[in-house]
């Protein structure tokens, strides 16, 4: 077992072509924030790596649709990203971009590199093209019928019905999503990543040399394995990514899988010119916290790129989390299902420990978990406030009414005392035995069991009532509060650091080392607090609403969006579309129905004759703003009475997937009377 120096922690490169969610906080940069804020506090050597993967197709799609660069996309929102995590209190050392310079002439360099060593395979082969745009097609860019089960709408990596893996070429009548044309094969030279060659290797190196993974994640990389590997390509047909770093090659980048986490190695050159130290020295520990999704490009991908280089070190431990859904549903960029959290932050100003605090307690660890805005409002007024904030004003505002701010000294103590203070200790071993083995969930638990300890010791000896008898027992019990309180600032400060800065405050104390906790005289006899404010403050049921209105909300917007246009009618004969006498009239008169919401009396001129229609668009048109208005109108429809007038045909009308009505009126001003046909 290497005895090692220092810790470089990597955290997944957000792509830079949505905002940041809860999913991605819980999975990846809360977690692996917290192990970067532990380790800083025990004063050891550590560097936590971010920034935004800024290459990739579907950022050059999302650039197409809106008419703007893909560098515009990105600079959009790498700012977003960057701004957001920032104000949220993630510590990184470093929050870059892969569309930095150093990051293309560093992920260039990487493969020239292995290109010039010949650790590449070339191979030309077919792939589709979409002629109209005059590009090849990635995968995920093709539709067509699936082989196997007949879904018209498989992927050409998957049929996401049956589940099958597909190549393209396997595809039923494929289509350019780009275009809706059918692509053509052409060919194309690509470089490919022999993966099959580093097969032994890896089995030697995760499955004989890591078992103490996750088993989530060394079953992944088993799997895997097992199943054999594949070269796979590390180029692409694209414009927008790392240049493939070979002369006569044009119009090819580097895949973007393959540059994403050298980024890795390109921040922390940006960070720091001793970067080789962290990536290069074996008593250095990488760490990679990514989610579940990354698994197989960080534990067998980016480790066989490490290894084909030859000079750098591996990954240490993956600790990567499962998935996080909202409210039972997936979290999903397209449908807008998420808590955002540049949203979050303006909603809830100053409370970013809040948040960090329920998705660390509810943590997808080992399975899947869900948010609920429920849950989010339960643990932070029985938890946050009633425990923990509850506990540490509780030892203030007693300080204060007793000895106006000034820690009392201890006189003998009893067994409960003892006990009390013993347990400190305890507890700062079991946090250290969690984080260490990354059960950051456990871990908190540990670190607020000594809040919980702190409400039980006051519970136990409840000082209100001793300090009408004893006096000089009080101040035992005060200052034995009171060092529990400095000691919660130390073992949540990797979990809450913005409240914890305040309870410092509140103790007018400086924040103090991880190799300190557990010592009880951390604050000394004699030594002044202030008078505290709350540390956490109840969340309101109409807060908890509000957010949840915004979600039902989307979800409305999401099924009116996804709502299926009515399928088309059996095919009619002409002669039957023939018997349909529709003409433009013009509105004369119009006016509501007396007693009813929808109905409004119209006086149309035909052209053939005037006649009165009545017409269910009072929801969507008010009578004055019809006057003049020209419409179509079926003049040969059997009358109808309704509610005692005698409707004598029918204005035609376009309905929404929401029920609202839209009259169909000829696009210029006709004469009345004029057929529709
Ligand atoms: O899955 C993703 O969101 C990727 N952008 C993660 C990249 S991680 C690393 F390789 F940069
Ligand atoms: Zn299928």
């Amino acid at each position: 077992m290497v005895d090692f120096k220092r810790t470089l922690i990597t955290t997944a490169l957000p792509y830079a072509n949505g905002p940041i969610h809860i999913g991605h906080l819980a999975g990846v940069y809360v977690p692996a924030d917290i192990y970067a804020r532990y380790l800083r506090l025990k004063n050891e050597d550590v560097v936590l790596i971010g920034g935004s993967d800024e290459h990739g197709v579907p950022i050059t799609l999302k650039a197409k649709n809106e008419g703007i660069t893909p560098q515009d996309v990105v600079d959009k929102f790498h700012t977003i990203i960057k701004e957001s995590f920032k104000k949220f209190g993630i510590s990184f050392d470093v929050y870059s971009r892969t569309s930095a310079d150093i990051h293309h002439k560093t992920a260039s360099e990487f493969f020239k590199k292995l290109y010039d060593e010949g650790k590449f395979m070339e191979k030309t082969s077919e792939q589709y093209y979409d002629e109209e745009n005059k590009q090849f097609l990635a995968d995920r860019y093709i539709t067509g019928t699936c082989p196997k089960c007949s879904f018209e709408k498989a992927y050409g990596d998957q049929c996401e019905s049956c589940g099958t893996s597909l190549s393209p070429t396997e595809l039923i009548n494929p289509t350019s999503m780009i275009s809706g044309n059918k692509p053509v094969l052409k060919e194309t030279k690509h470089w490919y990543l022999p993966l099959d060659q580093y097969e032994p290797w890896l089995k030697e190196w995760i499955l004989e040399g890591h078992k103490e993974w996750k088993s989530n994640v060394y079953g992944q990389c088993k799997s895997w394995i097992d199943s054999g590997l594949m070269p796979r390509a590390v180029t692409r047909d694209l414009d927008w990514g790392v240049p493939v770093p070979i002369e006569e090659v044009d119009g090819k980048v580097l895949y973007v899988w393959f540059d994403a986490p050298i980024g890795y190695i390109s921040a922390t050159k940006e960070l720091t010119p001793e970067w080789e130290k962290y990536w290069k020295d074996p008593e250095t520990r990488m760490l990679h916290f990514i989610g579940k999704d990354n698994i197989v490009f960080h534990c067998i991908i980016f480790p066989s790129m490490l290894k084909a280089e030859g000079t750098y070190i591996l990954p240490e431990n993956v600790p990567a989390n499962e998935f996080l859904n909202l409210e039972g549903d997936k979290i999903s960029t397209s449908r807008n299902w998420a808590v955002w959290l540049h949203e979050y932050l303006e909603d809830f100003p100053g409370k970013e420990d809040v948040l960090k605090y329920v998705l660390t307690a509810n943590a997808p660890e080992t399975k899947d978990n869900d948010f609920t805005w429920k849950d989010f409002q339960t643990r932070n007024n029985n938890e946050l406030v009633a425990v923990l904030g509850n506990f540490v004003n509780r030892a203030l505002v007693l300080t204060n009414k007793y000895y106006g701010g000034e820690v009392p000294g201890r006189g003998e103590l009893t067994e409960n005392d003892k006990q009390t203070l013993k347990e400190i200790g305890v507890l700062k071993t079991e946090v250290e035995k969690s984080l260490d083995s990354f059960r950051i969930r456990e871990s908190l638990k540990n670190a607020m069991d000594l809040a919980r300890l702190g409400n039980k010791y006051l519970a136990d000896e409840e000082p209100w009532k001793v300090v009408k008898t004893d006096e000089e027992r009080v101040k035992t019990i005060m200052n034995i509060c009171l060092q529990v309180t400095a000691n919660l600032t130390i073992i949540l400060e990797p979990f809450l650091p913005f409240s914890m800065e305040k309870l410092r405050g509140f103790l007018n104390i400086e924040k103090q080392g991880w190799d300190i906790l557990g010592n009880v005289d951390l604050i000394a006899v004699g030594h002044k607090v202030n008078k505290p404010e709350l540390l956490f403050e109840k969340i309101e049921d109409k807060v908890i609403e509000d957010q949840l209105q915004k979600l039902l909300d989307t979800k409305k917007a999401n099924e009116l969006a996804g709502a299926k246009a009515a399928p088309a009618k059996e095919n009619i004969l002409f002669d039957d579309f023939g018997k349909m006498d529709i003409r433009v009239g013009t509105i004369w008169e119009a006016e509501k129905v007396a007693k009813t919401k929808k109905l409004l009396k119209l006086k149309i001129d035909t052209g053939i004759d005037q006649r009165i229609v009545v017409s269910g668009i009072a929801e969507y048109y008010q009578p004055e703003d019809l006057v003049g208005k020209q419409v179509s109108i079926l003049v040969n429809l059997e009358p109808k009475k309704l509610r005692g007038i005698e409707s004598q045909g029918m204005i035609l009308c376009a309905e929404n997937a929401d029920g609202s009505l839209s009259i169909v009126s000829p696009d210029q001003e006709v004469k009345p009377g004029s057929e529709v046909r």
